[in-house]
């Protein structure tokens, strides 16, 4: 029996995208076309979101505004999920609202507290095209509604409120990285 290699395992790392390029703020298009383009880019976002050691990265983090994302992430029993999902919808959400932590690899070294459901249903297809549902709780919930919210051009800053706002902005305009937004790679 052949062993499915590990993701990301034969990817290349991708430059992050960070907050103000316009690939991040802009709605992204659906996949149309599946085969081995998708199949490498699926596998440079496993090895970028690795190598940034986050648990979620959308394609347009790497530059591409197609609708996809990666995950690697925990709920709140410790269980890991892992997996991609191609033209993924938010079907439904429920459960309480919990505002908890929230970070981002294209805000890197900030977070900040960011209101989420705790119950979350993503719909979408796989890279072969076929029909995946992922029905996720806790922190993996907030995963895929933060995954969920680049693929449609926003970020979880764009829900901060109030004095968490306020503090997240100052955040952002001190962040080292501060400089390079709007992107020059734009
Ligand atoms: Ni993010």
């Amino acid at each position: 029996m052949r062993q499915r290699p590990i993701p990301g395992s034969s990817g290349l790392l991708r430059t992050m995208s960070l907050l103000g390029d316009p690939v991040l703020h802009t709605a992204c298009e659906p996949v149309v076309e599946f085969g081995p383009v998708l199949d490498r880019l699926i596998e440079d976002m496993f090895a970028t979101m690795y190598g940034a050691q986050g648990v979620g990265l959308a394609a347009n983090q790497i530059g591409v505004g197609l609708q996809v994302f990666v995950y690697d992430c925990p709920d709140d029993e410790d269980v890991r999920h892992l997996g991609h999902i191609v033209n993924p919808r938010l079907v439904e959400v429920g459960g309480e609202e919990i505002r908890g932590p929230e970070g981002c690899l294209s805000l890197p070294g900030l977070e900040a507290p960011t209101v989420r459901h705790d119950r979350a249903v993503v719909e979408g297809v796989d890279a072969a095209g076929e029909p995946v549902r992922v029905v996720a709780t806790g922190f993996f919930a907030r995963c895929l509604q933060h995954e969920c919210d680049h693929l449609a051009g926003a970020v979880y800053a764009d829900r901060v409120t109030g004095l968490s706002a306020r503090r997240l902005r100052r955040a952002i305009a001190r962040a080292p990285w501060a400089g390079s937004v709007p992107s020059a790679r734009a």
